[in-house]
């Protein structure tokens, strides 16, 4: 078995008001306080701050889903990383498909984001994954393993501990199709290869890879039992406390 630490990591998109998210967030903390992976909870930015107070000295870390890629400026409707960080933010989504595919994001453009994670001592979970026609084209590996290389482009060895990779194939975001654990588990371990290719075995060894897309209760146990799947990634199944925390205990 790995020495790696299982994370499952809630990403709540763009629901939940303020005190629904607080309420939430109370159930979430609640029910893991005596998990044995890392868990997480990225509420949308305006129920931060909220949440940040429900969260504070529990075991969630609070997570944030995106930011800009500028440390301060005119920078209209941008959320920079200083704000995350004032509101107790630990951890940033950069990369997600949403972001790619609806708001036109470059694996360039997400690179200048983790390069200034990286600067300002924030933890990342960098997103990556393939659509359904790039599956069906086979060419899964080939476009994972370029967004890999692109997205950490200049990012040091010793930065790579602040890193998770979330390997979310783009076909099973939010439709009920689950990658089956076969599938991934081949996925993540070309991503583990790349990572020796770009650095060290040694690293990619230590490397935390989540699996995104469709998780839950059901699903969660078997994809955590692979030897290369270290989390989960959860949308849907993250706003509803039981299924989250059913998906949190299927961890190791
Ligand atoms: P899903 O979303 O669990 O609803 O498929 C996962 C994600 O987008 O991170």
């Amino acid at each position: 078995m790995s020495s790696r630490k299982q994370y499952i990591a809630g990403n709540w998109k763009m629901n939940k008001l303020s005190a629904e998210a607080a309420s939430l967030a109370a159930e979430i903390v609640k029910g893991s306080k005596n998990a044995s992976c890392r868990v997480m909870i990225a509420p949308p930015f305006t129920s931060l701050g909220e949440v940040s107070k429900v969260v504070k000295g529990s075991n969630v870390i609070l997570g944030a889903q995106n930011m800009s890629n500028e440390k301060s400026g005119a920078h209209t409707g941008e959320i920079s990383i200083d704000m995350l960080k004032d509101l107790g933010v630990g951890v940033v989504i950069l990369g997600h498909s949403e972001r790619r595919i609806i708001y036109g994001e470059t694996d360039q453009f997400i690179n200048s984001k983790i390069k200034l994670a990286m600067k300002e001592k924030m933890e990342v979970i960098f997103c990556v994954g393939e659509t359904l026609e790039e599956r069906e084209a086979g060419k899964a590996s080939e476009i994972v393993s370029k967004q890999v290389i692109n997205g950490l482009k200049d990012i040091a060895k010793t930065d790579l501990s602040m890193i998770t990779i979330a390997y979310e194939p783009v076909w099973a975001i939010g439709t009920g199709k689950t990658a089956t654990d076969k599938d991934a588990d081949d996925v993540h371990s070309i991503i583990r290869k790349t990572l020796t290719k770009i650095y060290s075995a040694d690293v990619a060894e230590k490397m935390v890879i989540q699996y995104g897309g469709s998780v839950k209760p059901e699903n969660a146990a078997k994809l955590l039992s692979m030897e290369n799947i270290d989390g989960a990634l959860v949308g849907g199944a993250s706003l509803k406390a039981e299924q989250f925390l059913a998906i949190v205990n299927c961890a190791k």
